[in-house]
C-alpha cells in the first residue's frame, strides 16, 4: 500500500457517525459535506471502489462483502490510511462506516495522536433494526454520482434522472439482499456496537435517535456538529 511511511494532512474536524446498515450514515453525511464542507470517507465507498478496480484488496474483500461479512482490519486501515494523504482531507472529515471494531479505533486513535488531533464527536444514529431492512432494500444511487435514493423516502423529482447531476444510470449494491443484509447486522450487534461505550468512555459519544425523516435528522445532526466543532 502507499501509505506507508507517508506525512497524513491535519485535519480541522474529525466527525465519526456510527449505526447499523440503513441507518443513514451515507445519507446524513453527505449532507453534512454540502453544509460545512467536509470530505465524506465512507470505507464502504473505499472498498468498493477497489472491488470495482479489481485491486489485490478489492480482489479479497468482494466475497467477504457480498456475504455481509466484515472486511479484514489490515485492508480496511490499508485503504483508509491511502485516502487520508490526498489532499482534501484537510478540509475535515466524516468517517462513514468506519470504525466498525475496537481495533479499528484504536488503529484512529494512534493517527490521530501522531498529528494532535481529536475527534470532535461520534455519533451514533438510533434505529430500529426492521426498519432496517425496509430502506436497504428500497435504496438505490446515481451511477454518475453517487447521490442516493430510496423508492418510497426519497424519489428524484423526474423518475431515473438524478436531482444532482442528471445521470439516468441508477445501480443497486450487491450485498443488499435479505441474506447480506441479515449477516451485516449481525455483524453491527456483534463488533461495531461496542464502539459506542468505547466512544462514551472517551467523552465524545453523541446519540441522534435516527427513525424520523431525513431532514429532521440532518437538522438535530447539524446542532450536533455545530457545537462539537466550536
Ligand atoms: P457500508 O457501505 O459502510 O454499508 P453499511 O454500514 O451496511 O451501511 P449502508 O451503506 O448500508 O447504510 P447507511 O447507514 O449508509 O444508510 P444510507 O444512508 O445508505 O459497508 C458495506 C460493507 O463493506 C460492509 O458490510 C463490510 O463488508 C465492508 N466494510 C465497510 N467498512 C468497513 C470497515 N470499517 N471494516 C470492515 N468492513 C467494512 O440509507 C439507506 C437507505 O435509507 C437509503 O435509500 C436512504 O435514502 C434511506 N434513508 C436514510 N435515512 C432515512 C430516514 N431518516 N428515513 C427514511 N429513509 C432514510
Amino acid at each position: 500500500m502507499s501509505g506507508a511511511g507517508a506525512t497524513l494532512e491535519v485535519v480541522p474536524a474529525v466527525l465519526i457517525l456510527l449505526g447499523p446498515p440503513g441507518a443513514g450514515k451515507g445519507t446524513q453525511a453527505r449532507v453534512l459535506e454540502e453544509r460545512f464542507g467536509l470530505v465524506q470517507l465512507s470505507t464502504g465507498d473505499l472498498l468498493r471502489a477497489a472491488v470495482a478496480a479489481g485491486t489485490e484488496a478489492g480482489k479479497a474483500a468482494k466475497a467477504v462483502m457480498e456475504a455481509g461479512d466484515l472486511v479484514s482490519d489490515e485492508i480496511v486501515l490499508a485503504i483508509l490510511k491511502d485516502r487520508l494523504l490526498e489532499p482534501d482531507v484537510s478540509k475535515g472529515v466524516i468517517l462513514d462506516g468506519f470504525p466498525r471494531t475496537t481495533a479499528q479505533a484504536e488503529a484512529l486513535d494512534d493517527l490521530l495522536a501522531a498529528t494532535g488531533q481529536r475527534i470532535n464527536a461520534a455519533v451514533s444514529l438510533e434505529v430500529d433494526d426492521a426498519a432496517m431492512v425496509t430502506r436497504i432494500s428500497g435504496r438505490y444511487t446515481c451511477g454518475g454520482c453517487g447521490e442516493g435514493y430510496h423508492d418510497s423516502f426519497k424519489k428524484p423529482a423526474v423518475a431515473g434522472t438524478c436531482d444532482k447531476c442528471g445521470g439516468t444510470e441508477m445501480k443497486r449494491r450487491a450485498d443488499d439482499t435479505a441474506e447480506a443484509v441479515a449477516t451485516r447486522l449481525q455483524a453491527y450487534h456483534a463488533q461495531t456496537a461496542p464502539l459506542i461505550t468505547y466512544y462514551e468512555g472517551r467523552g465524545c459519544l453523541e446519540t441522534l435517535p435516527a427513525m424520523g425523516a431525513i431532514e429532521d435528522v440532518a437538522a438535530a445532526l447539524k446542532g450536533i456538529v455545530e457545537q462539537a466543532t466550536r
